[in-house]
Parts: structure tokens; C-alpha cells; sequence
């Protein structure tokens, strides 16, 4: 039979110390919420070890708006409301009232909104002590070199409790096995200890860390990595805690086969997937839902986010993709600018100081330099010019541009949308492309040039300067 799980995110404090305008659980991390890191995590959990779960967030400050964001990203989650932010035991108290099922579960897994940083790792690997040992709970630790801020474990010869900062001696401080806020706990163990959780405590609050107590059968599982358990409580803290989510991220791709020229200069995001034989550049921001394939070149500068870059793609430097797609073998930059609905087809070209949106170029297309491509379709092979411009916009609509196959389009030309231009056609220099032209013709608009003979010494200022 499976196993089952409540797992509780505690999500209900204020979080007045990070001093941001939003509620901590959705202080923003890398490109998601604080919250959305443990809801992640637990999903995981749940699935690799074939665990029956059910996630309900404990929320509170400023719920009006914590609510509704965790619903729409996370529709799987339930809720408990706490109504006065009283303390991490009123939590989980809150948690039991929200409904009978809370009781039902094998175990009680909680977890802090504000530790992004944890993984399915560590919470299989308290899974494990807690089955193998058969214990009544496992309290996550780990040794911190300034434990400031964090509850203390005492462990005793059997069982353990905590002692926060706020309640700790001079003595106790100085003990650098901290409590990282996660815990794993046979319900019936908390539910009963949870009813003589009190407040006597500097801070007034009801601490759920005082179920742990010395004599009984718990443990605290002590990591030996600190970064996992990062409470977010300051800014400073939010910071480290990107780092170290960044930071595994890229063990993880190094470990599939991508090159780092210097990783700590990297910043890769948590959903990024990357292909063997890939290498990247100091200085680039790689975000979002992007997917890069094998063997492609990510050269210094480059900001790529939600966009996928095929295998044998470079992006060169200083270039910008934004919900683009740069398909096999293309090249974008140095400078080149892809946004949203930017298709770059296997083998085209994208030049320096060149704009695409929402357009699609196909296999061989090449614009070398200094243009803007926007709403067009451009047919293999076709060879845009330099200061090419697709007049898209009237002022208040858009309008498409279409191009052929094998077309050249002289440079500083433009064609003013909506507008259609077949296969092999030519444009000259200059011209200003405004009725639809058929396969094969050509077009030219540019004025006639006069040449005066001696003229040129009238206009040059240069001769009147030297006098
Ligand atoms: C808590 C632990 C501390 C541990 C640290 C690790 C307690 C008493 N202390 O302290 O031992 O070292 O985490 O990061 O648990 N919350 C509620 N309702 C409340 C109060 C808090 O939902 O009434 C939530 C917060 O939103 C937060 C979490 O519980 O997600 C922890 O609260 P926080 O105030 O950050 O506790 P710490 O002081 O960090
Ligand atoms: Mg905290």
C-alpha cells in the first residue's frame, strides 16, 4: 500500500523583513515565487516515491493575494487560513482544523514557504531515516557557520529539542546545528504534542519547534550542505538563496556535458534545459522555460529567456532572444535582437543590430546587418540587404509582409506592409517596395542621380576652414 502524506507549506507569516512591497511567499525567486519552490519540490517527492500526498498551503498575511496566485499555479494545493499570525505551532494547528482529512495521514510533512532551496533529495532522504528507524519525527539540521537567526538543536541521548535565538543563553549561541524548518512526523505523534505547544517564549509566540523533545523518539537528520535550508528573512538571504539554486543548476548541467567558460558568471535559471556539448560564456542570463540544445555557443552577454535554440546554434555576443526559436545551425548576433514569434530557420543568419519579431524566416535566410523584421514570412535562401526595414505599422494596426524563396532585397530598401513579394524576386538599393510584386520581377524606386562636374568645391566646407 502506499504511503501518505499532508504535506504543509507554511506560508502565513509576514515576512516584514525582506521589506518588499509583496508578501514574502511571493517574493520573487529566479523567475518564479518563493512558494512555488517547496509546492515544486513536494510534487517531486510525491511521485518518485509513490507517496498518496496532498499539499495545503497555511496562509494569512495578506492572503487576498497569496490565495488566488498559489490557485492559479498550483491548482492541486488546498488551503488554511490563520488568521492571526501567532506562530509557527497556531499554523499547524490552523492546518488540522482546515479539514478532518489532515488527520487521516500516515505522516505530517512541513515545510517552510521561505526554503526554496530545499529538493526532493533531502525530504526522501528523511523519508528514509524515519521508516528505517521507525521514529515519531525527523527535524532537518545542518551546521551553520553564523547560526544567527536559527533555532539551536540540542540533541540528547535520545530525542532533542530547539531552543531559538531569541530564547537561547550566550552558551547555546554558540551551538551551530540550526534548525532549517523541515519537518517529517508521524501525525499522531504532532497532533498530540501540538496541543501542549504554549507561548512562554521572548516572542510570545506558539513555536512548533517545541514538539521535539529530549527522551522522546525523534531526530534531527543533519546535512551536511547549509546552502539547502536558506531561510529567506532578508534581502541578503534572498540573494544567497538564488545563488545556490543557480549553483546547482548548473552542477547539473555541467554533469550532462555543458561547458562553462565561468560558472560563476552564469545565471541560469531553474527550468532551463541544456544540451550536451553546449558552452557558455561569462556575463549570460539563460531564464525562464528555455531549452538549448546540443553543441550550441552561448558567446558573453547573451540574454536568453523563454526561447529554445536548437542544436549547432550559435547565439553570438551581446544578443537577445525573448520567446524566440532559433532552429538548427542558425547564427544570431554579435547584437542581434530576437523577440517574441522570432522563428530563425536551420542555417539562416541574423547580423549585427538586427530586430526580428514575430516573424517567420526560413532554412538559409540571411539579414546581415542593421534592419527590422517584424509580421513577415520570408521564404529559404532569401538575402536581405543592410538597413532593411519591413514598415509594419500604419499607427494603428500591423500588417504583414511576406517574402519569397531565393528573393535578394537590395540594401536601405523597404516594403510597406501589408505587402507581398514572390519567389526570385530582386529589389534594388534604396527602393521603396509599395505594390505586391510577382515571381521572378524586379522592382527599383530610387530617384535618378545627376552628376555636376567642379561642383563638389561649393558645397565643401573644408577649404573656407583652412583660411
Ligand atoms: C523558523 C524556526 C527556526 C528555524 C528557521 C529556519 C520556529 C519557531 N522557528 O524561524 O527554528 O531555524 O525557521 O528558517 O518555527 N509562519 C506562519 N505563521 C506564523 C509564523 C510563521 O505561517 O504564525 C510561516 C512563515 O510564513 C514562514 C515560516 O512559517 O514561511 C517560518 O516563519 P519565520 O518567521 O520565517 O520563522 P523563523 O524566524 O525563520
Ligand atoms: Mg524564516
Amino acid at each position: 500500500m502506499s504511503l501518505t502524506i499532508g504535506a504543509v507549506v507554511l506560508a502565513a507569516g509576514e515576512g516584514k523583513r525582506l521589506k518588499l512591497k509583496v508578501p514574502k511567499p511571493l517574493a520573487p525567486c529566479l523567475d518564479k515565487k518563493l512558494v512555488d519552490f517547496p509546492i515544486k519540490e513536494l510534487t517531486k517527492f510525491f511521485t518518485q516515491n509513490n507517496i498518496v500526498g496532498k499539499i495545503t498551503a497555511v496562509i494569512g498575511h495578506e492572503r487576498e493575494v497569496v490565495r488566488p496566485y498559489i490557485e492559479s499555479h498550483h491548482p492541486e494545493v488546498a488551503f488554511a487560513v490563520q488568521e492571526k499570525q501567532l506562530g509557527t505551532a497556531d499554523a499547524l494547528r490552523a492546518y488540522f482544523n482546515s479539514a478532518s482529512a489532515t488527520k487521516e495521514f500516515q505522516y505530517t510533512l512541513v515545510i517552510c514557504a521561505d526554503t526554496p532551496v530545499v529538493s526532493a533529495q533531502e525530504l526522501t532522504a528523511m523519508l528514509k531515516l524515519l521508516q528505517e528507524e521507525n521514529l515519531d519525527g525527523v527535524a532537518a539540521s545542518c551546521i551553520e557557520k553564523n547560526p544567527t537567526g536559527y533555532g539551536r538543536i540540542l540533541n540528547a541521548q535520545t530525542g532533542f529539542h530547539i531552543v531559538e535565538e531569541k530564547d537561547a543563553t550566550n552558551e547555546i549561541r554558540l551551538i551551530t546545528e540550526v534548525n532549517s524548518g523541515l519537518y517529517l512526523l508521524k501525525s499522531s505523534y504532532v497532533l498530540e504534542h501540538l496541543k501542549n505547544v504554549d507561548s512562554k517564549n521572548k516572542s510570545g509566540e506558539f513555536y512548533l519547534t517545541d514538539v521535539f523533545k529530549d527522551g522522546l523518539n525523534v531526530k534531527a537528520l543533519c546535512f551536511p550542505d547549509s546552502n539547502i535550508f536558506l531561510g529567506v528573512n532578508t534581502l541578503k538571504q534572498l540573494e544567497e538563496a538564488e545563488k545556490a539554486l543557480r549553483t546547482r543548476k548548473k552542477t547539473e548541467l555541467r554533469e550532462q556535458g555543458v561547458r562553462f567558460i565561468d560558472s560563476s558568471h552564469t545565471y541560469i535559471d531553474s527550468e532551463v534545459e541544456m544540451g550536451e556539448g553546449t558552452v557558455v560564456y561569462p556575463n549570460t542570463f539563460i531564464t525562464g522555460q528555455s531549452k538549448i540544445g546540443k553543441n550550441v555557443v552561448i558567446e558573453m552577454g547573451a540574454q536568453i529567456t523563454n526561447s529554445i535554440v536548437e542544436d549547432n546554434a550559435r547565439v553570438l555576443a551581446y544578443t537577445v532572444l525573448e520567446g524566440a526559436h532559433l532552429r538548427s545551425k542558425a547564427v544570431a548576433g554579435p547584437f542581434a535582437r530576437l523577440r517574441p514569434g522570432a522563428d530563425i530557420g536551420p542555417e539562416a543568419k541574423i547580423g549585427n543590430f538586427v530586430e526580428i519579431k514575430k516573424s517567420v524566416l526560413e532554412r538559409g535566410v540571411k539579414v546581415s546587418h542593421l534592419s527590422y523584421v517584424g509580421d513577415a514570412l520570408i521564404g529559404e535562401e532569401t538575402n536581405i540587404g543592410c538597413g532593411f526595414i519591413t514598415c509594419n505599422y500604419d499607427g494603428v494596426n500591423k500588417h504583414v509582409t511576406k517574402i519569397g524563396k531565393n528573393c535578394f532585397i537590395g540594401s536601405d530598401s523597404q516594403v510597406v506592409a501589408p505587402l507581398e513579394i514572390g519567389d526570385d524576386c530582386f529589389v534594388a538599393s534604396s527602393t521603396t517596395v509599395t505594390n505586391n510584386m510577382p515571381a521572378g520581377s524586379f522592382a527599383i524606386s530610387r530617384g535618378k542621380q545627376t552628376t555636376k562636374e567642379g561642383l563638389a568645391k561649393k558645397f565643401l566646407k573644408t577649404n573656407e576652414k583652412k583660411k
